[in-house]
């Protein structure tokens, strides 16, 4: 692996994927720092006249795709999206990530099942033989948390309640999320079935099977990989 400078990275592999948007594609818009850089060179080429229209994951995604002159759609309005591109917080070589580490998973778990493609795109800091060296986020509604929270003490995790200026950090739908160590997911399928049975949980940040492509920057090079 190369010398990271990874805002550097975010910037190229976000910029090199706007290279999969074509004429009258509807795109998943993901969230983040990496999703930045796609967002405002897809801006630059909508400016240019490539005719799009995306979904936002997020506020956030909402506001800068506004900004940078992106029309959007309502997800309700959509039946299924030509591609969604969004970033990860760690994907292992079988294209599976943990992502929600900017609370948007729920929106983006949606929005990538709605999708005929999906796309990651990360800096290779982010790609890891097995999933679990980032604390997997879980969100769950607020009423009855600390229950939820005791569920999962139960069975050994030590979750977190995230926390954002000094107050419960709240998602874009108003739920709570807790951030759990791992330590390694030995089988991420079995603990995303026994997560989603848990009561309180909406959703987790598990996406195991959803990408087709990840776009990982590592140096000057973007390697792209396939599923
Ligand atoms: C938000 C996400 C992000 O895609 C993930 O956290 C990666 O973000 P960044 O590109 O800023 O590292 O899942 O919910």
């Amino acid at each position: 692996m190369h010398a990271v400078n990874t805002e550097k990275e975010k910037q190229r592999v976000g910029e090199q994927a706007t290279a999969l948007i074509e004429n009258d594609m509807l795109i998943g818009l993901g969230t983040g720092s990496t999703v930045y850089y796609f967002l405002r060179k897809l801006g630059e080429k909508v400016r240019e006249g490539l005719q799009v229209m995306g979904v936002a994951t997020s506020r956030q995604t909402q506001t800068l795709a506004e900004s940078f002159g992106i029309p959007l759609v309502d997800f309700n309005a959509v039946n299924e999206l030509d591609l969604t591109v969004d970033g990860a917080d760690e994907a292992n070589y079988q294209l599976q990530a943990i992502k929600g580490g900017g609370g948007a998973l729920l929106s983006e778990k949606l929005v990538a099942s709605r999708s005929k493609r999906v796309v990651w795109i990360m800096d290779a800091t982010k790609l890891v033989r097995q999933l679990g060296n980032v604390a997997l986020p879980v969100e769950v509604i607020p009423f009855g948390y600390a229950h939820t929270m005791g569920l999962l003490q139960k069975e050994g995790w030590e979750p977190v309640l995230r926390q954002d200026k000094g107050s419960i950090y709240t998602t874009d739908h108003g739920h709570y999320i807790l951030d759990v160590p791992m330590n390694g997911i030995h089988d991420p399928h079995a603990l995303s079935v026994w997560l989603h049975l848990l009561p309180g949980v909406v959703e987790h940040g598990l996406f195991l099977d959803f990408a087709d492509t990840m776009y990982v920057a590592d140096g000057d090079q973007v390697v792209v990989m396939h599923s």
